[in-house]
């Protein structure tokens, strides 16, 4: 959460900072601040308010021209979303201006101890270190004010910091919250992203956790906190424009649900070298000596993991428990004795995450993280690391992810099985059958039907209530609509207490074997005033029914079943002119427990 982006060297600061905040504008969207070298007065003006991006583009428009500045995009922790709370903050004097992503959960604590003479002008957690690094700065060099500062500090920080009496300098810090250093002929860019990188640097470094990075117009030098250099190994940049742009798409959310079928088969050709899986021999064996599999993921990602479950338990007999991250951070569940634990993660930054991480590797126990983002904090502390493949995911509500997520989990529970298939002929089947529904899909008409109500229910069993809890939360999730995903069976237990006329039931049928079930659920709610609607595969069709799918290998319904659902949800937010790609109170990348 927050995006925070730097730049120094000999091109418009301004102009690459603006850039690189627009497309970071996923991690956070309360305010947004920046902060520049004015040569005339020989100060760094600071420019914020709450708002968007665009908000401070037309405010700056008029700033001089400056080789140096920072910026930063907000997920309101600490105080109100307000002009006073936004980033950049400074220290007292003005000396010193920052911006940090993270949480800093002794900040109380330092303020008590060692600012009480200081005044705030903001309820943040991070004017905290500004005023600390001030303080320190009047007796240390101020590189060494940084670092003390730094060992103070308990949570999270990825922190950009300019020193007014030396504007040739911008130093930069990591711990837990990402940040990425990038480089051409032009200067350096940080970033809390690749993506504010692209177009800017040719190559790029990933921070390791308690680094200090001090970069000047022509060079970049990283040392740790006790100033002994490290190794900077760059690496090209291979993201270009169109991963980063809509293209002809009117929201990333719409060309992201029409990337899926693309990101099925770039799975199939990285995990596939023609019959031969390309996932390291020591992953599979460490999986099929395991007795037990733990999926620890939320939101989305825990819907994948959900689904994941059971291809893993069909395919194979190893049982699989799957937890909600946050949920098992704290709560000591019992492990058996040769556990493998899988980390299902879009961003690979979720702190709720990385919470059960630190203490799996406490407990010597081996993980593997499955991640969009190989340069990720849990693809680089877990023991073994899977990507994606999905690229950028832009838009808030996840929809890629979670197809690469399933795809991938497929990929794991397939190998360690008998084969008696042929998966990725199947998920080829898979993507094609996606991109025929995607051609013809008359998802709005239905939509505008009735989703004028204030609630919805998914139901399903099987897979299918796997793919209604992830519809369930995308239609929540940018539409507003409360929702509720749940198993078909389960509804007369109490819930069916909701359904009054018009209610909207949507049922997922994919299942022949359970397609009467589902059915006479759905005839409870019709008697009972529901609006039902069917999105059903071709075997599993009957007259009436509203979308229908080509059938795909009984495995992978979850691929194809979850397609209309996204479209219901981003319709319903069309309809009622939400913004789709940046709803309300959410932010992607949840670096916050
Ligand atoms: C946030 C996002 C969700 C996402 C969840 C887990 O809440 O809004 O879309 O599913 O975090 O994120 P991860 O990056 O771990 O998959």
């Amino acid at each position: 959460m927050c995006g925070i982006v730097g730049f120094i060297g000999n091109q418009n600061a301004k102009e690459i900072i603006l850039n690189g905040l627009t497309r970071l504008e996923y991690r956070g969207y309360d305010s947004a601040g920046l902060s520049l070298f004015n040569n005339r007065y020989q100060i760094f003006d600071v420019y914020k308010d709450e708002g968007r991006v665009q908000k401070l583009i037309d405010s700056t428009l008029n700033a001089p021209f400056s080789n140096i500045g920072i910026g930063h995009t907000r997920w309101a922790t600490h105080g109100k979303v307000n002009q006073e709370n936004s980033h950049p903050h400074y220290s007292q004097t003005r000396r010193f201006i920052i911006v940090h992503n993270g949480v800093i959960e002794n900040y109380q604590q330092l303020k008590d101890q060692y600012l009480s003479k200081s005044n705030f002008t903001s309820d943040t957690d991070t004017e905290v270190i500004a005023q600390l690094i001030e303080t320190f700065a009047q007796t240390l060099h101020v590189e060494n004010a940084i670092t003390t500062t730094l060992k103070l500090l308990h949570g999270s920080y990825a922190l950009l910091v300019l020193d007014s009496n030396d504007p040739e300098k911008i130093y930069a810090a990591k711990y837990k919250s990402p940040l990425i250093v990038g480089h051409s002929e032009s200067g350096i860019t940080i970033a809390s992203d690749l993506m504010a990188l692209v177009g800017y640097s040719d190559t790029y470094h990933a921070l390791e956790d308690k680094s200090f990075v001090v970069a000047r117009r022509e060079d970049v030098k990283i040392f740790n906190l006790d100033h002994v250099p490290l190794d900077i190994k760059f690496k090209p940049i291979e993201l270009d424009d169109s991963d980063t742009t809509k293209g002809d798409y009117p929201h990333y959310m719409m060309k992201e649900i029409h990337e899926q079928p693309s990101v099925i088969r770039r799975i199939i050709t990285n995990y596939y070298d023609k019959e031969q899986s390309l996932i390291k021999p020591e992953i599979l064996s460490v999986m099929r000596d395991s007795d037990r599999i733990y999926i620890l993921a939320a939101g989305t990602s825990m819907h994948a993991g959900l689904v994941g479950k059971q291809l893993i338990e069909r395919l194979t007999s190893i049982p699989v428990e799957v937890h909600i991250a946050s949920e098992f951070a704290y709560q000591n569940p019992l492990i058996s004795k040769n556990p493998l634990f899988i980390l299902v993660t879009q961003s690979g930054e979720t702190a709720d995450l990385r919470a059960c991480l630190v203490s799996i590797n406490e407990r010597n126990y081996r993980s593997l993280t499955i991640t969009n983002v190989p340069t990720s904090t849990l693809a680089r502390e877990a023991t073994y690391f899977l990507e994606l493949y999905a690229g950028p995911e832009i838009a808030v509500a996840s929809t890629k992810a979670y197809v690469a997520q399933v795809s991938v989990l497929a990929i794991l529970a397939y190998e360690l099985s008998t084969k008696s298939f042929d998966l990725k002929k199947e998920m080829s089947i898979a993507a094609t059958s996606m991109e025929h529904f995607l051609e013809s899909e008359k998802i709005l008409d239905i939509v505008r039907l009735f989703l004028t109500r204030r609630n919805c229910f998914f139901i399903g069993r099987g897979l299918d209530y796997c793919v209604g809890l992830e519809a369930a939360l995308k239609l929540k999730e940018i539409s507003y609509i409360q929702t509720e995903g749940f198993a078909a069976g389960e509804l007369k237990h109490g819930t069916i207490a909701l359904i009054e006329d018009g209610t909207p039931v949507i049922a997922l049928i994919s299942d022949p074997k359970i397609n009467g079930n589902t059915r006479s659920n759905l005839k409870e709610v019709q008697s009972r005033g529901a609006y039902t609607f069917h999105i059903v595969t071709e075997s599993c069709k009957r007259d009436g029914d509203e979308v229908i799918l080509e059938d795909v290998h009984p495995l992978l319904t979850p691929l194809v079943m979850v397609v209309p659902t996204q479209l219901i949800a981003y319709y319903a937010a069309l309809e009622r002119s939400y913004d789709i790609d940046k709803p309300r109170n959410l932010a992607k990348s949840v670096t916050v427990e």
